[in-house]
Parts: structure tokens; C-alpha cells; sequence
């Protein structure tokens, strides 16, 4: 099966503009005017594909493609779904969710070229809302479809502005009713996302394909450290209560935990707001949230209770008052080795070198797998880079991940 790389180079290129910053990143915060035009983008995508393109109750776009008996939409036959996300972090880069996304389509023009069926239908879906960036929790549309959260609760999310995602949902402008979120029993075959790698292993291994086996869990806590803004020149230092100096020794804190458990964990401090703000005043007050992330619920669980308990021991020390407030917890999940071997075999016929491995960021597929087997094919980032501007990787193994996919989607669709 060949892919069009120039279309695929292209279609990258394009969503590349929307929501570009002047230092070269890429904000599409979910449900906004950037994200409604990227989804428009990849409607018409979608049609020209030659699918049959619905959205759902939380704003999920899905196009389909039918299977043998002749039906998209109204086919009994379950379902093998790809996709990923539009949505991205601050000044992230051009291929964290957008190469799963117009990658399927790309995957489903190639199977259309080169004339291949299938026994069951295939859906492209784009999940609203991975990165967590605008409301307080992530991989939003994966959760709605898998049932992790119902949709009455994902309408209710409101931003920090004040915002209610089910009025920001308008933005998307679609027409005619949505089609239920959720997921049926037994409704879904298989799914599978292509995305970048996002670290550096397939690099360092010099393969261009990564199966992916297992997805890190997740917990996101937001904490307020409150202490006394004063002067910063008259106030001695023994009658300060700094609240920056108490995030900073929590932050610290997490580092130290983080490397004591070990066994793969991580922790990270990436937002944090001062104020007053002022050079020559005591911070008073400081918002942080820490993301912490583990392969398996009981590390992911021991991090977490270093984290909190170390917030108790600051306090007094410093005399800061402390709120804090879980945001999210997604446990740590397998793939399904229905899909990763499918990925695999894929691979191996189209004559790519691969290697089964785990995926330390979070990803809609961890959702679609409490409700069907799943897989991903990483490729490369060139440097191991991701959530930044400088994400990137090579052309060829864009292609190469396009082919996988193309065929991980053929088998799974046509496996007995
Ligand atoms: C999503 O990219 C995440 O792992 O935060
Ligand atoms: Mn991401
Ligand atoms: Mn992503």
C-alpha cells in the first residue's frame, strides 16, 4: 500500500498555521476558534476521503468508512476505529495529535487506492479535548466514548475563565443532531492511534516503528500556597512567609520522591502563578499543579502520597496556609495484544524494523482500551522532543508510520 507523503506533508503543513505563535509554537486550546478550524480542515478531509463524517454529544468529529455489508453508520458489525487529537499545550508542536489524525485519513486514501475492503467499517475519530489544556482534565473525548465519564459531566467542565464546555461546544458550528457519545457494548473491534514518539528510544534503537504495550498513568493535582505578601526590603527573613519558597521546596519535594521510588516515575511542576508578581514584594500568594506519572497504579499511588504529605510538613515550617485539589487520576493501562500484534505484523510486511515498548505520556487509546483492544504505533521524535516548538520528525518515517497504519487497519478490520 503506498501513501501519498506529499498530501500527508501537506495536510501537516496546513494545521501547522492554525493557532501559530511567534516563537514557532502551536496553541489550539480545546473547543476555540483554532481548534473549530483545524476540525473544519479535517471535515472536509474526511469527505473528500469518502467517508460519511457525524459528530457526537461532546463534539468528538467521526467519519466512516463502510465495511462489506455496505453500511458506515448503520452497519451491525463492530467497528475499527483510529484517530487522535487537534487540541495541543501551550506553544506545543505540529505532530502531537495531528499525525493520528490526518495520518487515519491518509491511511483510509491509500486502503481506497489500492482498492482494499473490509469485512467491518472503519472510523476516523478526532477526541476533543486530549491535552487538558482548557478545562481541568484531559483525553476528554476518549473518556465520553469509553464511558470513563458521561457526557452530562463533560458538559458541566467550565474553564478558568468561566466558560461551560457545552456552550464552547457552538464554536464548532455543526450541523443536524450528534450522535451518542458512548461507545455500545461490543460495539468496537479494535482501535489503534498513530502518534510520535514523544521521547528519544526509537531513536537511540534506530528503528522506525514502535507497538505500543502499556500507557503511564496519570495524577494532576492543583495546590494554593497562601503566605503574607510584605515588603521585600523591610521584611527580616525570619519574619517572612514566603509562599513561592514553600511551592519551590514542594517542588523540589516531588523531585526528590520522584527519583527515591524510581521504577520509572516522573514529576513535574509546569505551571505556577506568583503573585502579587511584584519584583520588590514577598509572593503571597502562589497557584501550582503537579503532573505526576507512573507505569503502574501502586508507584503511581506512592508518588501521589509523598506529594501530598509532603505539602503538610511545608506548611507549618513556613507558616503558608495550603488548598489543595485533585484535578485528575487516570490509571496506568495495557494495550491489547490483539492490536499490538496486528501493529507488528503490520510492520513486518511492510518491511519496517520495530520493537514493542510503553508509552510515558498519556493518549486517547488508554480510554479506547477499557472498551476494546488497542494499540499505537509510535515513530520517531527527532531528539526525543515533544511539547515544544521544536517537535519534529523525519518525513520518511511519517510515511512509513501513515503505511502501518494503513495496514495494522486492513488486518484488524479483516482478522476473522
Ligand atoms: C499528553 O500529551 C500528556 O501526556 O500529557
Ligand atoms: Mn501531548
Ligand atoms: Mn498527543
Amino acid at each position: 500500500m503506498k501513501v501519498d507523503e506529499t498530501r500527508l506533508l501537506a495536510d501537516l503543513e496546513h494545521l501547522g498555521k492554525i493557532g501559530l505563535g511567534p516563537e514557532g509554537g502551536i496553541t489550539r486550546r480545546a473547543l476555540s476558534r483554532e481548534d473549530a478550524a483545524a476540525r473544519a480542515y479535517v471535515a472536509d478531509r474526511m469527505r473528500a476521503a469518502g467517508l460519511e463524517v457525524r459528530h457526537d454529544e461532546v463534539g468528538n468529529l467521526r467519519g466512516r468508512r463502510k465495511g462489506r455489508d455496505g453500511a458506515a453508520w448503520d452497519s451491525a458489525v463492530p467497528v475499527v476505529m483510529t484517530g487522535s487529537h487537534l487540541d495541543s499545550v501551550p506553544s506545543g508542536g505540529k505532530l502531537d495529535g495531528p499525525l493520528g489524525v490526518v495520518g487515519a485519513v491518509c491511511a483510509i486514501e491509500s486502503l481506497n487506492a489500492a482498492g482494499v475492503t473490509t469485512k467491518r467499517p472503519l472510523e476516523v475519530i478526532v477526541f476533543v479535548g486530549e491535552e487538558g489544556s482548557r478545562f481541568r482534565r484531559g483525553t476528554i473525548g476518549s473518556a465520553a466514548v469509553s464511558g470513563h465519564v458521561s457526557v452530562a459531566d463533560v458538559l458541566e467542565l467550565v474553564d478558568p475563565d468561566g466558560a461551560v464546555y457545552k456552550d464552547a461546544l457552538a464554536t464548532y458550528g455543526d450541523e443536524g443532531a450528534a450522535i451518542p457519545a458512548r461507545a455500545a457494548a461490543g460495539s468496537i473491534h479494535a482501535f489503534v492511534e498513530l502518534h510520535v514518539e514523544q521521547g528519544g528510544v526509537l531513536e537511540a534503537a534506530a528503528l522506525p516503528i514502535g507497538a505500543v504495550t502499556t500507557i503511564a498513568g496519570l495524577v494532576q493535582r492543583a495546590v494554593t500556597f497562601l503566605g503574607d505578601a510584605n515588603h521585600a526590603g523591610a521584611t527580616p527573613m525570619n519574619l517572612r512567609h514566603d509562599a513561592f519558597l514553600a511551592a519551590a521546596e514542594w517542588a523540589l519535594g516531588i523531585e526528590r520522591g520522584a527519583r527515591e521510588i524510581g521504577g520509572g516515575v516522573v514529576g513535574t511542576v509546569g505551571k505556577l502563578t506568583v503573585e502579587p508578581g511584584g519584583k520588590n514584594i514577598i509572593p503571597g500568594r502562589v497557584d501550582a499543579i503537579c503532573d505526576l506519572r507512573a507505569p503502574t497504579p501502586v508507584l503511581l499511588s506512592a508518588l501521589d502520597d509523598y506529594v501530598v504529605s509532603s505539602l503538610h510538613g511545608i506548611g507549618e515550617k513556613r507558616g503558608v496556609e495550603l488548598e489543595q485539589q485533585l484535578l485528575q487520576r487516570v490509571e496506568p493501562g495495557p494495550m491489547h495484544e490483539l492490536a499490538i500484534v496486528a501493529v507488528q505484523r503490520a510492520a513486518a510486511e511492510a518491511g519496517l524494523g520495530h520493537m514493542r515498548m510503553p508509552s510515558g505520556a498519556i493518549h486517547d487509546a488508554l480510554h479506547m482500551a477499557e472498551i476494546a483492544p488497542s494499540s499505537m504505533i509510535f515513530v520517531p521524535s527527532i531528539g526525543g522532543k515533544s511539547h515544544c516548538p521544536t517537535e519534529a520528525t523525519d518525513p520518511r518515517h511519517l510515511a512509513q508510520g501513515v503505511a502501518v497504519l494503513a495496514h495494522t487497519l486492513a488486518i484488524l478490520a479483516n482478522d476473522p
